[in-house]
């Protein structure tokens, strides 16, 4: 399996996150341990209210979990307590976020989109432009690069989406049902084009999805039930990539 052997990119143990108190405590994620490795694509499964997004979230450093340890990029981020100080720019520097709805700006053009992203992080704004023109074209929506959000499709608009999610070269990649929008062809374009990522930047990508017809495409399928995490055999061997 990908990368397995080496550091773990992720490395979630003994992770729970409650919400509220009482009668009124919902136990969102229960022991949670879960390793991902660089190269790999792990699939997130579960019904909804399971704790997907919540998981995701604790992962970004978004959300602060009630217990356990969270490693990542070898570095120890939380273990009881938040040991980073400034996690925004933890989350620039290490995490890119895909979202299940593209979430574009709509007054900005698709390079802008991506570039808002570098200069945010403190890039002159000549490089953000050529590096965000530069990932429209691996992401292979160079020729739409001056379109605004509603001009594209909905393949085109992940595509940007993903294009911002990867700007700034994050080692962590996360997920959350990237694919829902889009038709299972348009889907596996996109789930090859975080493989593709995923072993170009050794980066970990950690992928929540309800879609069956892409359960080919991780490493290995993890499902979540009431919070607590199983992990499934393996997907079996991959297609060949889609047909374009
Ligand atoms: N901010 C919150 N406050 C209280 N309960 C929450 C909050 N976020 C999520 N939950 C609860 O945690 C559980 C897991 O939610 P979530 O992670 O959103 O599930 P999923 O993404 O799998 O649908 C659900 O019971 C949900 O109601
Ligand atoms: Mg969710």
């Amino acid at each position: 399996m990908a990368g397995e052997g080496r550091q773990a990119v992720v490395s979630v143990e003994h992770v729970s996150k409650y919400f509220g108190v009482g009668a009124a405590r919902v136990d969102a994620l229960i022991d949670i341990n879960l390793d991902v490795y660089p190269g790999q694509v792990v699939g997130l499964m579960g019904p909804s209210g399971s704790g997907k997004t919540t998981l995701l979230n604790c992962i970004a450093c978004i959300s602060q979990p009630s217990s356990g340890r969270l490693t990542l990029d070898g570095e120890v981020v939380y273990d009881d307590r938040w040991l980073k100080a400034d996690l925004r720019r933890l989350r620039l520097d290490k995490i890119g976020f895909i979202f299940q709805y593209p979430n574009l700006l709509p007054f900005l053009d698709a390079t802008d989109n991506v570039a808002v992203v570098l200069r945010l992080a403190g890039l002159g704004s000549a490089a953000s432009l050529s590096r965000a023109v530069e990932l429209l074209e691996y992401l292979e929506v160079g020729h739409r690069r001056h379109a605004l959000p509603k001009q594209l499709s909905g393949g085109e608009a992940q595509r940007v989406a993903i294009a911002r999610a990867l700007a700034n070269r994050p080692r962590i990649i996360l997920a959350d049902e990237p694919t829902a929008p889009l038709d299972s062809q348009r889907a596996r374009i996109v789930m090859d084009l975080l493989r593709r990522i995923a072993i170009d930047q050794n980066a970990a990508i950690i992928c929540v999805t309800h879609d069956e017809m892409i359960l080919d495409r991780f490493d290995h399928i993890y499902r979540l039930r009431d919070g607590r995490l199983d992990i499934e055999a393996p997907a079996g061997p991959r297609l060949e990539p889609a047909a374009r």
